[in-house]
């Protein structure tokens, strides 16, 4: 090997992944997303997990209701299986260091690379002269908090992929100009049934909390009685369900019944049609709906809970911090040394 090249360093695996206190968790982010951190942390990975409470107010965020938010997200994770002793859970803005480095990758990061990302051209609009800078830096913001824990794993949905791309093209340039290996390209793991939840409403459209028709999504904080109403009242097609995936090929709704029914019930699409193939949408909606009540409703009993105790829930965050800290601030240290700056 020549000299001054050097060999790649080799990153232990650390998990990381964030969601947006921005109000509503939905069955989306559920089986998206928190459900697989908690088996991630099962499955004994060191394990990371964020209220990205700083890319909330890229958009506007009533103070009151953001605090309200971030405690109740706090109680979701928590209700979801997170561990915060066996997991590290905290809260963005109590981290400093994601927003020191996110203004490093701000300076690596192309204005171009931004312009092209989908939810920059969604969420801006047509009116990007009035969107905040914030908004338009997110991503950068969002490879800050990757790359401060030299995370190597990234749970998400399949709606974060063009972020973890970016995150990595980010992390290869930031290499590339200063001549070293020190940020890992990260892996995003978008795994399961339920990697897109979509709309009970529409197919082609994903579960969002920003639909304005409360009945295209399920809440965590739903109660048994409109689960199933919702569930009930879903829009399906008039044939019965199939025995194979194939026959799920141009029927989003009932597709989209099933993965949920798979991600709930932890088995394989297969395995579920191999059950309910050729039962028509009268028979299964009943089942998905006391599924979903059985697996929903503790965490929504044990969200209420966790949220009359507010004071316990920020000392979990406040330790959490404290835990993120220890890692990432030798991260950043060392990301001011290897770009020049004196300290
Ligand atoms: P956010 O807050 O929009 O969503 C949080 C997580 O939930 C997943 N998700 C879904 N999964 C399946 N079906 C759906 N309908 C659905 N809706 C939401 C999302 O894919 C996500 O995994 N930019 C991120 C937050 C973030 C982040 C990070 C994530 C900030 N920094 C670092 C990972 C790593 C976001 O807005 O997620």
């Amino acid at each position: 090997m020549s000299e001054g090249v050097q060999t790649s360093p080799v990153f232990t695996p650390r998990v990381f992944s964030g969601i947006q206190p921005s109000g509503g968790l939905t069955l989306g982010n559920y089986l998206g997303a928190m459900k697989r951190f908690a088996e991630m942390q099962d499955h004994g990975f060191e394990t990371i997990y964020c209220m990205v409470d700083m890319h909330a107010i890229t958009v506007w965020q009533d103070p009151d209701a953001l605090r309200r938010q971030t405690r109740e997200l706090a109680a979701g994770y928590i209700a979801s299986g997170i561990d915060p002793n066996r997991s590290i859970l905290f809260n963005q803005s109590q981290v400093p260091e994601h927003a020191q480095l996110a203004w490093v990758f701000n300076c690596v990061a192309r204005m171009g690379w931004m312009k092209r990302m989908t939810q920059w051209k969604d969420k801006a609009g047509k009116n990007q002269e009035n969107a905040s800078l914030g908004l338009f830096a997110y991503p950068a913001l969002m490879a800050a908090d990757i790359l401060v824990y030299h995370a190597t794993h990234v749970p998400v949905g399949e709606d974060q992929k063009q972020h973890l791309e970016l995150t990595r093209d980010i992390a290869a340039k930031f290499n590339h100009d200063y001549r070293t290996e020190f940020f890992p390209m990260t892996e995003p793991v978008i795994e399961g049934a339920a990697t897109r939840v979509m709309s009970l409403r529409d197919g082609s459209k994903k579960m969002s909390k920003s639909d304005p028709s409360d009945a295209s999504r399920i809440n965590l904080t739903d109660d048994a009685d409109s689960i199933a109403q919702k569930i009930r009242k879903a829009r399906t097609d008039p044939e019965a369900l199939p025995s194979e995936a194939d026959g799920l090929e141009d029927r989003p709704e009932a597709r989209n019944l099933v993965n949920i029914y798979a991600a709930l019930a932890e088995q394989s699409v297969e395995d579920v049609l191999r059950d309910v193939g050729g039962k028509p949408f009268s028979e299964f909606k009943p089942m998905l709906a006391d599924l979903a009540v059985e697996k929903l409703a503790p965490i929504s009993t044990e969200m209420g809970r966790l949220m009359q105790a507010p004071e316990e829930i920020d000392a979990i965050l406040s330790s959490g911090a404290e835990r993120a800290r220890s890692i990432a601030a030798p991260i950043l240290k060392r990301t001011y040394d290897i770009v020049g700056m004196v300290g």
